[in-house]
């Protein structure tokens, strides 16, 4: 029974719910590499169970704030707060906050000498406390759900781009993460195996899993995320819902950025898209 059942009509219920759970918080972090700022004052939070696509140019810090989060780069200034602990803090497990915080690459980064199942139950079996056999039968049920499960025994370079990007999900998957982290999960991959990719992060988003996306798939975005926070420069310079991004963009950068990638704004009273020619043949998307 939820707290409107017992509400009167007309009786604000809002305070009764329970405010989502924040996974991860950025408080004003800066990242500096040498003389680079790659991040400066980058605050931003991502609760339980949303989808956050990170959007913007090359060199513009995406992959850098996705590092953070996970405590795989140590930030300048700021803090990042994962699951209510501050990871630069002392004592802090690092390892923990990266088991729960499932990570994949643009290039996969399989095991070559390992298959499809043993890269999956790897972890589970070496750090999560699993038996060999329980940690194969975890990594099964992880490949059924991607979609491969006849791969199991196949290395890595028997499998396309696409079947060992979803492989690489299943890995992340295998400790049971609480926030998964994409970092252009498909750019790397050839055209026709990008939808099939897109299709397990869709399902995971549909099951409510918490992501953190970076991505140039825009019709990814504009689909399954909820929030698209725009970076350029190492700054966030516009944080908004996917119809806002994308249909009525505030900020000059971000409407330049989106109309090099062949998407052009629309005046609010019309909700149609353009796109250029060469976007719509590739028919992307998980329709
Ligand atoms: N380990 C590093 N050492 C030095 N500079 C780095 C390092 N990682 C990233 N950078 C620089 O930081 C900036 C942001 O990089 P990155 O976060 O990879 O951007 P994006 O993912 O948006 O392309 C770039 O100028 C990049 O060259
Ligand atoms: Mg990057």
């Amino acid at each position: 029974m939820t707290a409107a059942s017992h509400q009167e009509p007309g009786i604000e219920i809002e305070s009764f719910a329970p405010s989502p759970r924040a996974l991860v918080t950025f408080e004003s972090v800066t990242k500096i590499f040498g003389h680079l700022v790659a991040l400066r004052n980058v605050s931003f939070r991502v609760t339980e169970g949303e989808v956050v696509c990170l959007i913007g140019p090359s060199g513009s810090g995406k992959s850098t704030a996705l590092r953070c989060a996970n405590g795989l780069e140590s930030v300048t200034s700021g803090r990042v707060i994962f699951e209510g602990t501050d990871i630069a803090a002392r004592n802090v497990d690092l390892r923990a906050i990266r088991q729960r915080a499932g990570m994949v690459f643009q290039n996969f980064e399989l095991f070559p000498h390992l298959t499809a199942l043993r890269n999956i139950s790897l972890a589970p079996s070496l750090a999560g406390g699993l038996s060999k056999q329980d940690a194969d039968a975890v990594a099964l049920e992880l490949l059924h759900k991607v979609g491969l499960p006849e791969k199991a025994d196949q290395y890595p370079s028997a499998l396309s781009g696409g079947q060992q990007q979803r492989v690489a999900i299943a890995r992340a998957l295998a400790m049971k993460p609480d926030l998964m982290l994409f970092d252009e999960p498909t750019s790397a991959l050839d055209p026709e195996t990008i939808g099939e990719v897109l299709n397990v992060m869709n399902q995971l988003a549909e099951e409510g899993m918490t992501m953190i996306v970076v991505t140039h798939e825009m019709d990814f975005a504009r689909r399954v995320a909820d929030r698209v926070i725009v970076f350029d420069h190492g700054e966030i310079i516009e944080v908004g819902s996917p119809e806002q991004i994308f249909e009525a963009a505030t900020v000059p950068r971000t409407r330049e950025f989106l109309s090099h990638l062949g998407w052009h704004q629309e005046s609010p009273s019309s909700s149609r898209r353009r796109r250029k020619n060469k976007h719509q043949k590739t028919g992307r998307g998980p329709e």
